[in-house]
């Protein structure tokens, strides 16, 4: 983002792909956080995703390298690396030890969603994403629709900066007023919010709200700028959409949405009616924050209006701690706002 005055990527856990997208034997280059990387998952089903090149002679594993049971191939020399990038075989020289190792990143598989954690300073995971209840419990929830938005020019500030704007909803949205903060809560990398509408305002009936207006919310809840879930929540009528914004280089991220509705009592399988609509909607009113955020410029210090600095200030504040090697332990409850 023009003018953004960071120059580390956000600690913290990122989205690199779906589970599912991914096979025993599947091999497959990636670039995050200006790095080459390689993503593999082995024949018993670990996933690994290692620095790209390989230490013979640095050849990109993720273009041509195959899963050998629980190794990666190189494609140059046959050299074989283990998930955890230790050199595990030369093949033409088997006796032979190097002393080289590859780097591997530290991930994880929740939900679904396969996972890298990043720190700029070297540090170990200090908290894990705890998942979204609805994305695992299919009994009640549609199995979760994958929605790979790409590579756009959006840093993941951008996303959960979201969260305070309570007036963007009427210009961005189409609300009919701006949303109406009921909770603000901090708890070291994890920011948990409430906002309150009306959803069909002055309207009878809409696809939404068929019996007429509902007041809604929409729960968010942020696990560092990597991972940030929305819950609309209309009557019994619940949507979960997760935004998953992961760095490529300093300017581009890959996003992917990731949503899910509760089971409608329609039936089937798969959503339709209401619960097809909303995934649908939800798809395109991110798209419509995309744009914004592709081509915005970063404020440090905005002229403020309608109250807007309360919530914006504590997000700033709040959000500075992934940019830091420094502990951050403020916990901060703010009840409803005026
Ligand atoms: S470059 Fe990988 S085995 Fe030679
Ligand atoms: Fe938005």
């Amino acid at each position: 983002m023009k003018d953004w005055p960071y120059t580390v990527f956000p600690t913290g856990w990122y989205q690199v792909g779906y589970s599912s997208e991914l096979q025993p034997g599947d091999v497959r280059p990636a670039m995050y956080f200006d790095q080459h990387l390689v993503m593999f998952r082995t024949e018993t089903g670990e996933v690994s995703l290692l620095d790209a090149y390989c230490q013979h002679l640095g050849a990109h594993l993720g273009y041509g390298g195959t899963v050998k049971g629980e190794c990666i191939e190189c494609p140059f020399h046959g050299w074989l690396w283990q998930a955890d990038g230790e050199l595990a075989e030369i093949p033409y020289a088997p006796g032979e030890r190097r002393r080289v190792k590859i780097a591997r990143w530290v991930t994880r598989e929740v939900n679904g969603l396969i996972l890298v954690w990043y720190d700029a300073f070297g540090r170990e995971p200090f908290w894990e994403w705890p998942g979204i209840p609805e994305f695992a419990d299919v009994e009640h929830n549609y199995p979760i629709v994958h929605d790979h938005v790409g590579i756009r020019k959006i840093i993941p500030q951008s996303p959960v900066e979201n969260t305070p704007d309570y007036y963007h909803f009427m210009w961005v949205h189409g609300a009919g007023q701006p949303g109406k903060p009921l909770l603000w809560k901090e708890d070291q990398h994890y920011l948990h919010t409430r906002v309150g509408f009306w959803y069909g305002h002055g309207k009878k009936a809409t696809w939404m709200t068929p019996n007429g207006p509902v007041f809604g919310e929409i729960e968010t809840e942020a696990w560092g700028l990597g991972l940030s879930n929305a819950r609309f929540v209309l009557d019994g009528f619940i949507t979960n959409q997760l935004t998953a914004a992961t760095p490529v280089d300093a300017e581009h991220s890959q996003l992917f949405e990731t949503i899910t509705v509760n089971r409608q009592p329609d039936g089937g399988p798969e959503p339709t009616g209401r619960a097809a609509r909303m995934i649908e909607f939800q798809k395109g009113q991110i798209r419509r924050d995309f744009a914004i955020w592709e081509n915005q410029r970063y404020v440090e210090h905005p002229p403020f209006a309608g109250g807007e600095e309360e919530h914006y200030a504590r997000f700033r504040r709040w959000s500075r701690q992934f940019y830091s090697d420094k502990p951050y332990t403020a916990s901060t409850e703010v009840a409803a706002a005026s």
